[in-house]
């Protein structure tokens, strides 16, 4: 360290040693450290870049500007998190799954709570419209066995793209969500409408941020679940339509390969009558397999 970093001065050269050093005093240990590596990436950062003085000014009203986007409905800073593989990597980080079991991805914004129990082959599809769909599959552990009365709560957008809480008072409350238990046998199985493709919440600055950097906001049609039961880690993750358009270019990069299912089309009236659909639908099967805790 040089002299003028001892006394406490600030220099070019030993810039992030000063402000680290200044913060030697903090209580809490991991506050210290989560400050030292903010800090020294940070300036390393800004002695790359070598921003002028109106850039910087940019990025703070950027920060300003999200900061100004977020209210109890929306939150701006998830989103930045998101489209730059933030939110997945901390996902990543804390979900270090063992082999065999089920991925994770992102939880997105659009869980609520306290979404209606559904009795298993219910439609989650309060308002009719849409590709009629039926989701199937079983929730297991590592070596196979059923996991009976795993809770699975899943929400999924509409044919146009949205989730009931964006449209509210046009799309019925709690349209497109429920809560099912799996029986016996470890299965599920309940009815909704084909997925599509919509952007995240592009008309802030985080949407201005993905068009100057020539990225589309969309992401690929999904489903969202998030599995638990007891003696088990809670599984949040997707199901994604691997034919989508935007498969291999999600805006917040939550597709993995596992994580698709074949959304098949059926048309023999025999499986339609067996289902106990009036005309085509989709199918779609995808097991869930948990870690023990
Ligand atoms: C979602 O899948 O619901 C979602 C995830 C990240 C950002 C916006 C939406
Ligand atoms: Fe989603």
């Amino acid at each position: 360290m040089t002299d003028a970093a001892e006394q406490g001065y600030f220099t070019e050269e030993n810039s992030a040693e000063a402000v680290i050093s200044r913060n030697s005093g903090a209580e809490d240990p991991r506050l210290k450290e989560v400050m030292e590596v903010i800090v020294r990436h940070l300036h390393a950062a800004v002695k790359e870049i070598e921003p002028t003085q109106e850039e910087w000014m940019k990025a703070i009203m950027f920060l300003t500007g999200t900061g100004q986007m977020c209210s109890e409905w929306r939150q701006e800073y998830i989103l930045l998190s998101d489209i730059t593989g933030v939110s997945m990597l901390v996902d990543a980080i804390n979900n270090r799954k063992p082999t065999g079991a089920t991925e994770s991805t992102v939880l997105g914004p659009f869980h609520i709570e306290d979404a209606p129990e559904r009795a298993l082959g219910d439609d989650i599809c309060l308002d009719q419209k849409g590709e009629p769909m039926l989701v199937r599959g079983r929730i297991l552990d590592i070596a196979g066995n059923p996991i009976p009365g795993a809770k699975i709560d899943v929400w999924q957008a509409n044919d146009e793209g949205f989730y009931d809480v964006q449209q509210k008072g046009l799309q019925p409350d709690f349209n497109l969500r429920g809560v099912f238990r799996a029986n016996e046998a470890g299965e599920y199985w309940f009815r909704g409408v084909k997925p599509r493709f919509y952007p995240i919440p592009d008309d802030g600055p985080v949407g201005k941020l993905l068009g100057a950097l020539g990225r589309h906001p969309f992401r690929p049609a999904h489903l969202h679940y998030i599995i638990e039961a007891s003696g088990f880690e809670t599984l949040v993750t997707h199901v994604f339509d691997p034919d989508d358009p935007y498969i291999h270019s999600d805006a917040v990069f939550g597709v993995k390969e596992s994580l698709m299912a074949r959304f098949e089309p059926v048309d023999d009236p025999a499986r339609i009558k067996e289902a106990g659909f009036d005309g085509p639908f989709f199918e779609v099967r995808q097991d869930f397999v948990l870690a023990a805790q």
